[in-house]
């Protein structure tokens, strides 16, 4: 492997110097962790799922006009995108009550929300990643009123797009994190969806039994966490091991 100068060390992922300016390769670690770091593990494989299943969902995003930092995977755990400034703000879509929303207002898990809910949490390992308001993004300049709206725009689009596309694979998408950030070209700045989206951030239950599929496996202690991930790939149809089976589309289920 070539000598690449290492940009960042994260919890789930390492970033490197791309091979042209204003590109990085995001590397996909096993390792997971939750509670804000205090639960650590290895769920053996996460790394290659992730990178499969992030891969696959910003391509069916940027067909329906999603702008994406993915330009395309370079190998099992690699992915080559194009460097943003990241919004230091976490972006929740919520369909269905669980988690913390379902402690907060006492809500069992499972109970559909009356609408889809965006909440915002402002990017601090130190402070726990606090919720934040419109309010608090502004007035501290994390974004501009116009950059919210663009943020609630695309989060709500990739929330109708991600539960149709789920909904055809017998999973409910309950709900998900995601992270833009600012890409420049030439003069003009996009926002576009950034860091990856896999059962790491989503929420993912089966349709017909609610069996979770996703990182409450691991938060939980509940088991099978790295079959689930591997069973989300699956029913998208792009198990690594498939073998020609990589290039068919999501098989659907009634
Ligand atoms: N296109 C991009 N350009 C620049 N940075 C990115 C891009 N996509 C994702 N990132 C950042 O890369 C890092 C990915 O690493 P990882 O997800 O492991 O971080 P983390 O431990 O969750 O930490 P953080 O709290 O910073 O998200 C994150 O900080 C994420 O915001
Ligand atoms: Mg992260």
């Amino acid at each position: 492997m070539s000598r690449r100068r290492q940009v960042y060390e994260g919890k789930a992922k390492v970033l490197y110097e791309g091979p042209e300016p204003g590109t990085l390769i995001q590397y996909f670690k096993d390792d997971a962790t939750a509670f804000n770091n205090q639960k650590k593990g290895v769920i053996t494989g996460k790394g290659v799922l992730n990178n499969r299943i992030s891969e696959y969902l910003m391509i069916k995003l940027g067909e329906v006009g999603i702008p994406t930092h993915f330009i395309r995977r370079v190998n099992m755990r690699e992915q080559l995108i194009k460097e943003v400034e990241i919004i230091p703000i976490e972006v929740v879509v919520r369909n269905v009550a669980a988690g913390s929303i379902a402690q907060r207002f006492k809500l069992e898990e499972g109970t559909p929300l009356p609408r889809s809910i965006v909440e915002y949490y402002y990017k601090s390992d130190e402070l726990g990643d606090p919720m934040v308001t419109e309010e608090h993004i502004t007035a501290f300049g994390w974004a501009t009123y116009q950059e919210i709206d663009e943020i609630l725009n695309l989060a709500l689009r990739i929330n109708d797009f991600l539960s149709g596309l789920f909904t055809g694979i017998g999973l409910r998408l309950i709900d998900f994190k995601v992270e833009f950030g600012r890409l420049w070209e030439d003069e003009d700045m996009r926002i576009v969806l950034a860091d990856e989206i896999s059962p790491d951030n989503c929420r993912l239950w089966d349709a017909r039994t609610n069996e979770k599929l996703d990182k409450d496996r691991f938060r939980r202690d509940l088991g099978n966490v790295q079959e689930a991930y591997a069973e989300i790939a699956r029913r998208l149809g792009i198990l690594p091991e498939a073998g020609p089976r990589d290039l068919k589309g999501p098989e659907t289920m009634q």
